[in-house]
């Protein structure tokens, strides 16, 4: 549906029409956009929750040459679910992906259910994700209402109450309702979409001169664009101190062509935060040097040597991480602890390590 005349895009409300309008000849090429299957709908929204669209474009690219098909996602094995997310952080959302199109397989023979109630039943699709699910990939004339469109519906209506309220969200929702066509909803939401991040933008920088929408929009007759949208205060993050430590193994056999050093990984929990995932060992708190040694002899390990290596930081969206790392030669226990040894080029191949340790990561050999 491109290229409309002029005479189609006045069969809708203004204000719908002219960001029609604007999309048809703006909008950004995406690969979900070319081939909008419903899998690969759901995908690019699940990938694009919380990460930026130019970062999404390779992983889903690879992703969907692994895991072509919900029968391919539902028979894959987590490891390599987790290797296809790695960098891409909030590993919740692929085990919930994993877990959906097992159900999907299980209780919808295979297909995606278009109906938003029925995907909100699916593990990891909340009613934001559904709704982009059901209009992009079927047509379903339901707004997906997500914090780009919380913005730009603060802003064109001059909704001065804060935008982080059910209530707020009620508002936009009904308000998008009366603006979405029939034939071409998906088209809205993702006009909106790229409204929200090519235009509207946060943190007082819209670029009204450019927006298909200044002749509708009440904060840029009154002059409230940076004002707007009124938001609360966020809660603070917690900080957490750790202390990592980058363990190097002393090599078996030294006259030997050796691949390179090893350290020590080991992998974490099964619940909480990066569940499954490897990790490089640590402790939480910030220890010194003597207690670093200390802890480390407590746990069967007899230290050479201890060097301080820089600090680093890293933001979950409930935490931030405060590490203080220390590279360490030392004799392993006999008994080993649930601990491996890899090589840098194993672990960048064969461990889905997180994001959180990148820093680390990049520090060995
Ligand atoms: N963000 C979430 N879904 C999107 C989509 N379909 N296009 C662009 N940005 C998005």
């Amino acid at each position: 549906m491109r290229n409309m005349s002029r005479k189609e895009y006045e069969q809708y409300p203004a204000p719908t029409g002219a960001l029609l309008k604007w999309y048809d000849e703006n909008r950004r090429i995406l690969p979900w956009r070319e081939d909008p299957a419903p899998y690969h709908i759901w995908l690019s929204e699940v990938m694009l929750q919380q990460t930026r669209v130019d970062t999404v474009i390779s992983y889903y690219n690879r992703f969907l040459e692994q895991l072509p098909d919900i029968r391919a996602l539902a028979e894959a094995e987590e490891e390599q679910l987790l290797k296809l997310w790695q960098g891409l952080g909030y590993y919740s959302r692929i085990r919930n992906m994993h877990k959906a199109a097992r159900q999907v397989m299980e209780d919808c023979g295979g297909v995606l259910p278009s109906d938003p109630k029925e995907l909100q039943k699916l593990s990891g699709i909340g009613p934001y994700a559904a709704a982009a699910i059901a209009s992009i990939a079927y047509g379903v004339p339901v707004p997906s209402v997500d914090g780009n469109l919380l913005r730009v519906f603060a802003r064109t209506t001059g909704y001065r109450e804060s935008i982080r309220t059910p209530g707020a969200k009620k508002a936009a929702e009904s308000h998008y309702r009366n603006l979405l066509p029939e034939d071409r909803p998906g088209d809205m939401n993702q006009a909106l979409m790229d409204l929200g991040a090519t235009i509207c933008l946060p943190n007082g920088a819209p670029d009204c001169g450019r927006c298909p929408w200044s002749g509708f929009c009440e904060a840029f007759r009154t002059g409230e664009q940076e004002s707007l949208p009124v938001k609360e205060e966020k809660k603070t993050r917690k900080v957490q101190k750790r202390t990592v430590f980058l363990i190097e193994a002393a090599p078996a056999d030294p006259d030997t062509s050796s691949p390179g050093p090893a350290y020590a990984l080991r992998k974490r929990p099964a619940r909480g935060l990066l569940a499954n995932l490897w990790e490089f060992p640590g402790t939480d708190g910030h220890l010194t040097e003597d207690d670093a040694r200390q802890h480390l002899e407590s746990l069967g390990f007899e230290v050479h040597s201890l060097t301080g290596l820089p600090s680093a930081r890293h933001i979950f969206s409930h935490v931030e991480w405060d590490m203080r790392g220390y590279l360490v030669h030392a004799e392993a226990p006999a008994e080993s602890a649930g601990l491996v040894y890899a090589t840098k080029k194993e672990m960048e191949q064969l461990y889905s390590i997180p994001t959180a340790f990148r820093f680390y990561l990049s520090l060995l050999e």
